[in-house]
């Protein structure tokens, strides 16, 4: 156990206990603050605040570490699948290979909707963003699944977990084929999670669909490196609903509204998009230029982390996964080309240096995503069906804590005092 913390507050001493935690920097409990002090902290964005105990994930941010419940990403990537890290996330251990067989068959039970709900889909425009259709119908579930929605009950948010992660991937399939005018498709529980999903994106009924295993392997390691990824901002947004005691499907509907800002899970549209703007390596230059400029907002899309300052892990695994990809599919792409190239000047160049600006996960995936034939459009939307199942199991986490609580920031007021009203016609 560390010494305690001291701190001189308004000419008061105070001590507050120091946490330590398996890895990672230990924690000063200041949760008396308040009482013995009269003061607050203030810390927006949270960049030295933890909020809640958890043993999910853990991120080594300067050594470019991402462990779930201790096994490092990269190993998980290349040798498990995502219902495995599903289970890990929501059990705390790896399955045996017949708890595996039993979560599958449970998940693949839920992969259907309600067939009402479809018609939900139909109010719509058809140029929806899938990340609207996505909040509506998810936030829709509550009306749907009314017997899993009593937080009190650990059965009934295990059944609501459960069809939160399988039915994710019908919700994300049923938006694409809304946009493109095609007739949905139902889940095939004979295939895998992803092989299923893939078949419910790009199948139609007119003939049959053979999933590409190269795909289905690739599409299900882009989903393991984004299923969960500590306390970030939907993660947390999931969290501060779930404190009210909203169900789940609420819950999950917010994460998704906040996962769709360019800043998160947005970047990986926003990334390719502007690789596809650059458009060649010798334009290269001219948006790292701009990237650099003080007075331009542009920001090179895919760079840079809150929490990594060194390459991060999903961003190695994303590149590998970009040629198996390219060469399977015999694409030719000069995307991946000024992706690379990109890469390169930019880890060269001493503002990225200094400022420990590294490529992020989204800086591959996109390109990838593009390659199998999804527009960018839905790639948010493909991160918020893998990240269902962090959100799912930070969510389970929190209501099992007797210690939590309903999450409520305090503030540093800098509006007017008190003042007395002025009628209208005094004013
Ligand atoms: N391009 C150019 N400069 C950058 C970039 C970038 N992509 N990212 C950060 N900087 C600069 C920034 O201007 C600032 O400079 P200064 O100190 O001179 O003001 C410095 O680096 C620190 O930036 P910050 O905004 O204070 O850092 P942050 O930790 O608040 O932001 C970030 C992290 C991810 C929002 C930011 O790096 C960014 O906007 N990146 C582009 C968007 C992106 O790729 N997001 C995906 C994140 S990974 C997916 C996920 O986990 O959700």
């Amino acid at each position: 156990m560390a010494d305690n913390a001291k701190l001189q507050v308004a000419g008061k001493d105070v001590e507050f206990p120091v946490r330590s935690g398996t890895i990672g920097p230990d924690v000063v409990d200041i949760r008396k603050l308040y009482a013995q002090t009269g003061a607050f902290t203030y810390d927006p964005g949270f960049t030295s605040t933890a909020s809640c105990d958890s043993a999910l994930t853990y991120i080594d941010g300067d050594e470019g570490v991402l462990l779930h419940r201790g096994y490092p990403i990269g190993q998980l990537a290349e040798e498990s699948s995502f219902m495995e890290v599903a289970y890990l996330l929501l059990n705390g251990e790896l399955p045996s290979g017949e708890e595996l067989g039993n979560f599958t068959t449970t998940i693949s039970r839920h992969t259907m909707l309600h067939e009402q709900l479809a018609t939900f889909y139909r109010g719509f425009r058809r140029d929806a963003h899938p990340m609207a259709i996505m909040c509506g119908v998810v936030g829709a579930l509550s009306a749907f699944y009314h017997d899993s929605t009593d937080i009190t009950d650990p059965t009934q948010r295990t059944i609501a977990s459960h069809r939160l992660i399988a039915k994710m991937p019908t919700i994300a399939a049923m938006a694409y084929k809304y946009s493109v005018g095609q007739p949905f498709q139902y889940p095939d529980n004979s295939l895998s999670y992803t092989g299923n999903f893939l078949k419910m994106t790009f199948g139609v009924p007119a003939e049959p669909y053979e999933v590409n295993p190269v795909v289905e392997k690739a599409l299900d390691r882009i989903f393991i490196l984004h299923a969960d990824h500590e306390q970030n901002a939907s993660t947390s947004t999931v969290r501060l609903a779930g404190s009210s005691g909203a169900n789940p499907f609420a819950c999950m509907a917010a994460g998704i509204a906040c996962l769709w800002g360019p800043a998160h899970g947005g970047a990986n549209e926003a990334a390719l998009n502007m690789l596809r703007e650059i458009g060649t390596p010798e334009r290269i230059p001219e948006y790292i230029a701009r990237a650099k400029n003080k007075d331009d907002p542009f920001r090179l899309m895919g760079f840079g982390h809150r929490v990594y300052k060194n390459y991060d892990p999903r961003a190695t695994v994303m590149q590998k996964t970009v040629r198996e990809v390219f060469e399977s599919l015999g694409v030719n792409d000069p995307v991946f080309e000024t992706a690379l190239r990109l890469e390169e000047l930019a880890l060269s160049d001493d503002y990225f240096i200094e400022k420990k600006l590294f490529p992020n996960v989204d800086f591959y995936s996109g390109v990838i995503l593009s390659a199998i034939g999804f527009p960018t459009t839905m790639f948010t939307a493909l991160f918020a069906l893998a990240r269902t199942v962090g959100w799912v199991a930070q969510w389970n986490e929190m209501i099992s804590d007797p210690e939590q609580k309903i999450g409520r920031p305090r503030q540093l007021y800098t509006g007017p005092a008190q003042r007395d009203y002025v009628p209208v016609g005094q004013r």
